[in-house]
């Protein structure tokens, strides 16, 4: 089926090479010689062989990162030119913007024409705007009243130094834009990097490794080591000489990272999973929430940390909602990425297509009414079918754990103290939605939600300057925004006597 289908030619050519890792300025096989493979889920077929590092290769590009952080060239680089170097990675990011988005759609499966639109120029945004950071992470300076010092005068500062080597760990749902989340920020800081992508989707990474050095960044500051979650992304959360991991993924990882990263007391950021409401009220522009609340949850197949996967409906208008996602859902045009018709892809994995098709069989099996979806799609490629749930309550599996994939559970509600108590009724806190014309409303939930993003008459939408995170199980600290600076910084506390 792909064979047909336009794909970039530099993207082609890209993933025909031989590929390997990034260690210091060398692009170099694993030391044990392994490798995996990553496959194409439209189709289930070997799309290239890549590198399985392990804890050899993870300790070599820990020593080379120390290296490069305590190198002058980089540790004494004008703040200014640091951010040239950054906005260099943005422009490159957008010139091969075909090419990088090729990449995503083959070995994630996402809509092509998404990629483009979406991953791509969010992913040069975010070096752009962390570009101007990089003049900007100043300290201050204090007034002292040391009380037993009385007749004593201060000059007293701070400093805001970079953290050091940093591993960073992500997940193969936003291949390229999840390496940007996390290199932007390192980068803007000065720390050095050990990227790990996931192995289901190394192939955007590689490429932006070898933009990284074009862009002029100095040897070693970024390193990048494939391989498998166990064999090289465990012995970079262990490592004694990382001073920070950084790890998007599942909440069960997260907490290993956690018990991982305590020998050294390594800092660590979390973006874990979701399992984010939308609160729809009788009184929204129906017009615009129903395509929205059903798109909350159908983008990028579902395989969002931030998906709005609740859905809770007043109940006035429960069955109009009910219908008019089911409409939405019957649109959605489900194939492979690379066809421009194609609205929604293929799960990234056999693993995650097991693991959504199992939770379609729960859902039935728990008493949840499927209104629209609930299969799978074709008999090749991992495609799943958008899948609305209904007359779901608080007992179930399908409204209690991230499914990541397209499948909401629908449930109504009657008055606003029982919506928020359900809203808040979940281990996670990542994100939320609110539906309503009435202004008094919708902000007196969105102080009411507990999570840390709350989206008004839209939803999924991002930008490099806000931050985004989760309360509660679903992460610690911020990415983006001036708040994702924090977990790269530590500050100095610098007293004079004069
Ligand atoms: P995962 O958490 O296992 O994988 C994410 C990253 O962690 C990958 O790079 C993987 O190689 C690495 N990893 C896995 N085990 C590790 C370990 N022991 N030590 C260090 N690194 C390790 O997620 P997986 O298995 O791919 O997906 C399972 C579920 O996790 C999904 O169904 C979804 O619910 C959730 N998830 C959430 C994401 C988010 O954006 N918050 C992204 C991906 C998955
Ligand atoms: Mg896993």
């Amino acid at each position: 089926m792909s064979t047909q289908l336009h794909a970039d030619p530099d993207a082609r050519a890209f993933v025909a090479r031989h590929h390997r890792m990034l260690i210091g300025g060398d692009w170099v096989d694993a030391a044990s010689g392994k490798t995996f493979d990553t496959i194409d889920p439209a189709t289930g077929e070997v799309l290239a062989s890549i590198p399985a590092g392990d804890s050899e290769d993870i300790d070599r590009a820990v020593k080379t990162a120390r290296a490069a952080f305590e190198n002058p060239v980089w540790a004494d680089m004008h703040p200014a030119t640091r951010g040239k170097l950054l906005h260099k990675l943005g422009d490159l990011i957008l010139e091969h913007a075909d090419e990088l988005a090729t990449l995503d759609t083959l070995d994630n499966g996402k809509p092509f024409a998404v990629a483009r639109a979406a991953d791509v120029p969010l992913a040069a945004d975010l070096f752009h705007y962390m570009a101007g950071w990089a003049t900007k992470l100043n300290g201050s300076t204090i007034s002292l009243s040391v009380p037993y010092m009385p007749d004593a005068q201060f000059h007293a500062y701070t400093l805001r130094e970079p953290i050091g080597v940093v591993g960073q760990i992500i997940p193969w749902n936003f291949p390229l834009l999840m390496a940007a989340w996390k290199l932007g920020p390192a980068l803007t800081t000065g720390c050095t990097v050990v990227l790990k992508p996931a192995e289901q989707t190394p192939l955007s990474a590689l490429r932006l490794g070898e933009l990284i050095l074009e862009a002029g960044f100095p040897e070693g500051v970024v390193n990048i080591v494939t391989g498998l979650g166990e064999e090289a992304g465990a012995p970079l959360a262990a490592h004694p000489d990382v001073d920070k991991i950084a790890f998007t993924g599942s909440t069960e990882v997260g907490k290993m990272i956690v018990r991982a990263a305590a020998d050294n007391l390594k800092k660590v950021s979390l973006e874990l999973g979701g399992k984010s409401p939308n609160l729809l009220f009788d009184d929204a522009d129906m017009s615009q929430a129903i395509p929205g609340v059903a798109n909350a949850v159908f983008f990028n197949q579902g395989q969002v940390c931030c998906a709005g996967s609740r859905l809770y409906v007043q109940n006035s208008v429960y069955d109009d909602v009910l219908q008019g996602m089911s409409d939405v859902a019957k649109g959605v045009k489900v194939g492979n990425g690379l066809d421009p018709a194609t609205d929604m892809g293929p799960l990234t994995s056999q693993e995650q297509f097991d693991r959504v098709t199992g939770y379609l069989n729960i859902g039935q099996s728990e008493g949840a009414r499927t209104i629209t979806g609930g299969g799978r799609v074709g008999d090749k490629g991992y495609f799943v079918e958008p899948t609305i749930l209904a007359d779901t309550d608080h007992s179930m599996k399908v409204v209690k754990e991230e499914i990541f994939g397209p499948v909401i559970a629908v449930a109504p509600f009657k008055d606003v103290d029982e919506l928020t108590r359900k809203a808040n009724d979940s281990i996670y806190g990542l994100a939320s939605g609110v539906w309503t014309k009435d202004l008094s409303k919708a902000h007196r939930a969105a102080k009411a939600i507990k999570a840390g993003t709350v989206w008004v008459n839209c939803f999924n939408v991002f930008d490099a300057a806000l931050p985004f995170g989760g309360y509660k199980q679903s992460g610690w600290g911020r990415e983006m925004g001036a708040e994702v600076l924090e977990n790269y910084l530590q500050t100095k506390a610098v007293t004079t006597q004069i």
